[in-house]
C-alpha cells in the first residue's frame, strides 16, 4: 500500500514537471499558518472582513447563543452591517453608482450547496435576508433587480430610501471630476464577506454590498457570484472575497481558494495562491483583493494583493460560552 502510494507521487511528481507545474503536494504551503484547533465537536467560529466584521461576528455569536445555526450566524451579522447607515459599503448609506442609485448585492451558502443570491437590488434593507429567502423558499438561486425587489415586497421585507445624505454628499463631491478610480483599500472598502462554523459542524457563508462606488448603473460585481464572492462546501471549508469583484470573477476566486484547500492547502495559503493567480493575470497596481477562508476544522486564513485587508476571527471551543475574537490584519507580507 504504502510502495503504491510513493510510486503514485513519483509518477504524479514527473509528470507535473512535464507539464511545468508544480503539484500542490510539494508546494511550501508554510507562511501565516494559523495554529489549528482541535477539530472536536463543538467548536464554533465566525470569520469577517474588515473591521465591521468584529460587530458581525459578535452578532453571529450572539445568534448562535440563542440556538441558531451557521446560517443564521452569517444572517445575523450581515444584517447587522447592512443597517448600519455610517457604513459607505453595504446596505444603507453605501455609495450609489454614479448616477445617484444605491444597489445591493449579496448571496448566502450552506454547508450542503444550497445557494441563494440577489443582485442589482434597491430599496430593500436587508439584501442577505432575501437571498436566504431566494434559497430556502424559491426553487432558484439567483433573482436580479426588479424581479428580487417584487420577491422582497411579496414577503413584506422592510424598504426604505438607501442614500443617505452623508453617501449623497460623497457622490456630489464625486461627480465634480467624476473620476472612476477603483481602488479599493481600508479608507473605501467595500464588502463584508462572512463565514462561520456552527456547534455541529456545519458550515454556511454570506456576503453583502452595495458595490464599487460610482459603478456604471446595472454593474454588478462578484459578491451575489457563487464560486466568486463566496463559496462554502461542507466537507472542506468556505472562503469569501473583497475588493474589486472584476477581478475575483475572472478568477473564480472563492471557488479556487475551496478547491486548494479540498488539495490540502490551508486556508492561508489558498488564499495566498488565488491572490498569486490574480496578480500573474492582470495589472494590480490600482487594484485591492483579499480573500479571506475558513476550514471546516476552524482553521481561517486570509490574504490580499495590496496592504491595509483585515479580518475579524471569533472562536469557542467544545459548546463553551466564552468567546474569543481578535482582528487580523492580513495586509501583506508573503
Ligand atoms: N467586491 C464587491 C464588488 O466588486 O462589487
Amino acid at each position: 500500500m504504502a510502495s503504491s502510494r510513493r510510486k503514485f507521487l513519483k509518477e504524479a511528481t514527473a509528470l507535473a514537471g512535464i507539464l511545468g507545474i508544480g503539484p500542490l503536494w510539494n508546494r511550501a504551503w508554510s507562511r501565516h499558518r494559523m495554529p489549528a484547533l482541535p477539530n472536536a465537536n463543538g467548536n464554533a467560529a465566525m470569520v469577517s472582513t474588515w473591521n465591521h466584521g468584529m460587530l458581525a461576528n459578535d452578532a453571529g455569536f450572539a445568534a448562535l447563543e440563542n440556538g441558531g445555526t451557521a446560517l443564521d450566524m452569517i444572517e445575523a451579522g450581515a444584517r447587522l452591517v447592512e443597517a448600519d447607515a455610517e457604513g459607505l459599503s453595504v446596505g444603507i448609506g453605501g455609495l450609489p453608482d454614479r448616477d445617484g442609485h444605491v444597489t445591493l448585492d449579496a448571496c448566502i451558502m450552506d454547508h450542503t450547496k444550497n445557494a441563494g443570491s440577489v443582485c442589482f437590488v434597491q430599496g430593500i434593507m436587508h439584501p442577505i435576508s432575501l437571498a436566504r429567502k431566494v434559497m430556502e423558499e424559491t426553487p432558484h438561486v439567483m433573482l436580479a433587480g426588479a424581479g428580487a425587489e417584487q420577491y422582497a415586497r411579496e414577503l413584506g421585507m422592510e424598504e426604505s430610501n438607501l442614500l443617505t445624505e452623508k453617501a449623497s454628499l460623497a457622490w456630489e463631491k464625486w461627480k465634480a471630476t467624476a473620476n472612476y478610480k477603483p481602488v479599493i483599500n481600508i479608507e473605501n472598502h467595500d464588502t463584508i464577506g462572512l463565514l462561520a462554523l456552527d456547534h455541529n459542524g456545519h458550515l454556511a457563508g454570506g456576503c453583502t454590498t452595495s458595490g464599487v462606488a460610482y459603478k456604471m448603473h446595472g454593474r454588478v460585481g462578484d459578491s451575489p457570484i457563487i464560486g466568486a464572492g463566496l463559496y462554502v462546501d461542507g466537507e472542506v471549508g468556505g472562503a469569501t472575497a473583497t475588493g474589486l469583484g472584476e477581478a475575483v470573477m475572472r478568477t473564480v476566486g472563492s471557488f479556487l481558494v475551496v478547491e486548494l484547500m479540498r488539495q490540502g492547502a490551508s486556508p492561508q495559503e489558498a488564499c495566498y495562491e488565488a491572490v498569486q493567480r490574480i496578480i500573474q493575470s492582470m495589472p494590480t497596481d490600482d487594484l485591492q483583493v483579499g480573500y479571506l477562508a475558513l476550514g471546516r476544522d476552524g482553521r481561517c486564513g486570509g490574504h490580499a494583493i495590496h496592504g491595509g485587508f483585515n479580518y475579524a476571527y471569533h472562536h469557542s471551543e467544545s459548546f463553551e460560552s466564552s468567546v474569543h475574537s481578535k482582528l487580523i490584519d492580513a495586509s501583506h507580507g508573503t
